[in-house]
């Protein structure tokens, strides 16, 4: 994608997709404040559903919990816009799979097996590679989901790790994992094939187990120790399953088990 211009992008990227709805609409970016701010600011209509927007670097990326997100060129910046009709406590569910898709999209790229971390981080060798961000605008009966997909794919992981605090998840990139640069197009067409499979089978039968069991197969958190922060409490204990709503279930030492919800930042031992 470096040495392509807007349209070519497009053109290219176009020309690639074999989905029916993701991607349909394509706005392409060499630079943005961000691409979850933009798509955020487009029109909640059901037009809009599968719409993507890709900026070569971001001046202001966001990461979750108000973090900023180092977007530099040669990632993979972009946030993609969901019209569902479902529930808004079925939202959790976009989260897992956008890391889903992204994990899948990630091996049939590189046969690299990554490993999720709840609720939406995908790691390689226990660093993260992709974050997912959440947006969800409700009005009336509309709902307007925009996921915002932050990969870091053909960078160096310095330009991420120098602004990282001893507390964070270190970063770690597809070029410095594989060895290579990666096609970035490639793994866009990965990745809204991927979401278009899980979104659909979702939607078409309402069922929540295949993302589920798709989650726990490629999580290795099940059984580890781990800190729970809640507001200003700081919970230990040891994550044993996903319950069907997506809450993470964690054992505390005195065999209560807690409920971690979307809002919950959790820390691995
Ligand atoms: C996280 O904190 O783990 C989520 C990071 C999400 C970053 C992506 S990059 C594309 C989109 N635009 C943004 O400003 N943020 C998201």
């Amino acid at each position: 994608m470096n040495v392509l211009n807007e349209s070519i992008i497009k053109a290219r990227l176009s020309k690639l997709l074999k989905t029916r709805k993701m991607g349909k609409s394509i706005y392409v970016f060499n630079e943005l404040d961000s691409t979850q701010d933009y798509a955020n600011s487009l029109p909640k209509n059901e037009s809009f559903h599968g719409t993507i927007v890709i900026a070569r670097k971001q001046n202001i990326g966001k990461g979750r919990m108000g973090r900023n997100w180092i977007s530099p060129e040669g990632g993979l910046w972009m946030s993609i816009i969901l019209i569902p009709d479902f529930s808004v406590d079925n939202i959790i569910f976009t989260q897992f799979i956008g890391a889903l898709a992204v994990a899948d999209a990630i091996f049939e790229n590189t046969k690299i097996c990554c490993k999720l971390m709840w609720p939406n981080d995908v790691l390689i060798n226990e660093k993260k590679v992709c974050g997912i961000l959440i947006d969800v605008h409700v009005e009336n009966e509309t709902k307007k989901i925009v996921m915002g997909i932050g990969l870091n794919a053909n960078i160096a992981s310095s330009l991420i790790n120098d602004y990282l605090t001893s507390h964070d998840l270190k970063a770690t990139t597809i070029k410095e994992e594989y060895g290579n640069e990666v096609d970035l197009l490639f793994l866009v067409k990965s990745i809204l094939e991927r979401i278009e499979y899980y979104y659909d089978n979702f939607i078409s039968c309402g069922n929540t187990s295949e993302i589920i069991d798709r989650w726990k197969e490629k999580s290795d958190m099940l059984g580890k120790k781990a800190t729970v922060h809640d507001g200003n409490q700081m919970i230990v204990g040891h994550i044993f399953d996903i319950d069907q709503t997506g809450a993470l279930l964690m054992k505390l030492s005195d065999t209560s088990i807690k409920k971690i919800t979307y809002y919950d930042n959790v820390t691995l031992h």
